[in-house]
């Protein structure tokens, strides 16, 4: 049971550094980077946690970092994830601090999850009595952009002694002051992939002589969507999203070649393993039927993210005891995918959903909007519940 005194101690922590935490996050989303790119992000963030007095070490990936608070009694490993890349997206909010990377955006709350967790570390530090064990901060770089960072740093070992994860992502449909969880399976896996059109160009006026590879894309993309209707079954839910679309020269030139960048999201591991295979068999007989050919590219994998029971129920009674019940939502099942995921195949964990949402400052749109805006008092609920979860699980492993 979480221990009620040290509870209020945190909260007291959480509430005054909620300040320092507002500047290191507004100074965060005034220079976003996006993925692979975050250069600056990652000299900041290292600079924050060496003025913090807090351990930091490189990892092999060009950006990103690891860092760790060792606590005064022996115990095991915990892992704190938080994503640290925005978005190539135009801002549109017009606040006072908006980006001053033109065309770059902080538009998924990246930012807020790099102050929370910035400022879990600095007050694990002051509580390094109570902590029984380590916690290790991994700032990881490119959640946006599959295959993503989380892989990487899993082989690289980040994940060596570590008994649970934790990671949060803020939810601009959630009150602030209330966080959403959910045991099992919570968000969908991605398979991002290319699809690559191969046939014979030639003039407009003589397609007998050609291969049309925009008609052949067209046939495809068609069938492809039936495959969510006649191939899957109705209670298990698959999409298949083409975001982009190139090919051709000029109005009177037959294409030869069409690229196509698509995305398969499912809820099962099942679903997940089955539909690359049937994309790439309907793309390469209807190509086939056509006189064409297609080539599949797969970019990247997500798996299925599945919470862990045991995890959600630490966070659950830490908030629960502070706040009083009806602050805990069930988050939705969704087909939106988080590398986060990676992480829980090797490790149990969750990720648990911190309310932003305040309608008074239009914190309200969604992810990944250009006016995308958050309620930056969600700082504190977020740090709280994440010391006070970290500590408790430490005591319990
Ligand atoms: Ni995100």
């Amino acid at each position: 049971m979480p221990n009620p005194e040290l509870q209020r101690k945190i909260l007291k922590l959480s509430s005054e550094l909620l300040k320092k935490q507002i500047k290191w996050r507004r100074y965060l989303h005034q220079f976003p980077e996006v993925s692979n790119n975050e250069f600056e992000t990652t000299k900041y963030l290292t600079d924050e946690l060496k003025k913090l007095s807090i351990t930091t070490k490189k990892i092999k990936l060009p950006t990103g970092l690891i860092a760790e608070v060792t606590g005064n009694k022996k115990g095991p490993v915990v892992a704190v994830r938080t994503d640290i890349d925005a978005l190539p997206i135009l801002e549109q909010t017009n606040l006072p601090y908006q980006s001053k990377n033109k065309g770059c955006m902080h538009a998924c709350g990246h930012d807020m999850h790099m102050a929370t967790i910035l400022g879990v570390a600095a007050i694990l530090e002051n509580l390094k009595s109570e902590l029984h064990g380590t916690v290790r901060f991994l700032f990881q770089p490119a959640e946006e952009m599959p295959p993503g960072g989380a892989r990487p740093m899993i082989e690289e070992g980040v994940l060596d002694n570590v008994k649970m994860i934790f990671g949060l992502h803020v939810d601009p449909h959630l009150q602030t002051g209330k966080i959403g969880t959910r045991d099992g399976v919570t968000m969908a896996s991605v398979t991002d992939f290319d699809l690559i059109i191969h046939g014979k160009s030639g003039h407009a006026a003589r397609p007998h002589h050609t291969v049309d590879a925009i008609v052949t894309a067209a046939e495809v993309i068609e069938s492809l969507q039936k495959i969510i209707s006649r191939e899957v079954d109705p209670i298990d839910p698959v999409v298949i999203t083409f975001g982009k679309i190139s090919g051709g020269y000029a109005r009177n030139v037959i294409s030869d070649k069409v690229h196509l960048v698509g995305t398969i999201r499912t809820l099962s591991p099942k679903a997940s393993k089955e539909m690359p295979r049937k994309v790439k068999r309907i793309a390469q007989s209807i190509c086939k039927a056509r006189g064409a050919t297609a080539e599949m590219i797969i970019i990247g994998l997500y798996p299925v993210l599945v919470n862990d029971v045991d995890t959600n129920s630490i966070i659950k009674n830490n908030y629960n005891n502070l706040f009083g019940t009806g602050k805990i939502e069930d988050a939705p099942q969704v087909l939106g995918g988080e590398d986060f995921a990676c992480y829980l195949e090797h490790v149990k964990g969750a990720m648990f959903r911190l309310g932003v949402m305040n309608k008074k400052i239009k914190a309200d749109k969604p992810w990944h909007s250009p006016e995308f805006i958050v309620d930056e008092d969600a700082l504190y609920y977020g740090t709280f519940v994440i010391v006070a979860s970290v500590i408790d699980a430490l005591k319990k492993l």
